[in-house]
């Protein structure tokens, strides 16, 4: 295993990874991490949470005001709750992540992780673009909407969940248009970010990119 601090960048080493979801960005960020020897953040779970606790508390989900208390309130221990993985949660955390004070609150969440003596991995949709800018690794990880569909059917199918590869396209397209749409950091790669297209890549394949990636950017 190589050590996070090879290469000419010195200091704490930050890797930022976004994409679309369904992009394989999680499983690339959770190996980046292993590789790496450093925490990883999915912070796609921050904004599921918050989702969640709209729906346990049985508050409308366009609710601003209650998304960004909840946001505000968030705890560490609400991010293992199996039930922010389901397909109905990613949707759900789509609509509560358009409101600018949620993304506030999550904001100094993810920058404390991030600014940890260890550096840190992060994924999710602004993290090379808001959340840590300036990060000397930056990933973009992206994928045909087909494939990520399939890709995500297989998963859902793998934890029993019963679900259509065509609902799961329609909540991918929904899903990517939402998000790089909305005002508040909408999905995009940061303008430093290598793309990496993972449609013909097994996620071995994607790592091994992912890797020489991160090595060539750290020794810029
Ligand atoms: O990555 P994941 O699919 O878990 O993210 C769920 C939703 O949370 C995304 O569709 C997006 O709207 C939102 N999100 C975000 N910014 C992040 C991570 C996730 O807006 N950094």
């Amino acid at each position: 295993m190589n050590s996070g601090r090879t290469g000419r960048h010195a200091g704490p080493l930050v890797i930022a990874i976004d994409g679309p979801a369904a992009s394989g960005k999680g499983t690339l960020a959770r190996r980046l991490a292993l590789h790496y020897g450093l925490p990883h953040l999915d912070t796609g779970l921050l904004y599921r949470a918050v989702a969640l606790t709209l729906i346990d508390a049985g508050t409308d989900l366009d609710d601003g005001g209650a998304a960004a208390r909840a946001a505000g309130a968030l705890s560490a221990e609400r991010l293992s709750d199996p039930r922010l993985r389901e397909r109905a949660m990613g949707e759900a955390a789509s609509r509560v992540s358009s409101v600018p004070e949620v993304r506030a609150a999550l904001l100094s969440w993810q920058r404390k992780f991030a600014e940890g003596a260890q550096g840190a991995v992060l994924d999710g949709r602004d993290i090379g673009t808001v959340v840590c800018p300036g990060a000397p690794v930056k990933l973009f990880i992206t994928a045909a909407p087909e494939e990520r569909a399939r890709r995500r059917h297989l998963e859902l199918l793998g934890r029993g969940e019963e679900t259509t590869l065509a609902a799961i396209l329609a909540d991918i397209r929904a899903r990517d248009a939402r998000d790089s749409s909305r005002a508040a950091a909408p999905l995009k790669a940061a303008e430093d970010a290598v793309v990496l297209d993972t449609t013909e890549l097994d996620a071995d394949a994607a790592f091994a990119q992912a890797v020489a990636i991160a090595e060539r950017l750290k020794a810029a």
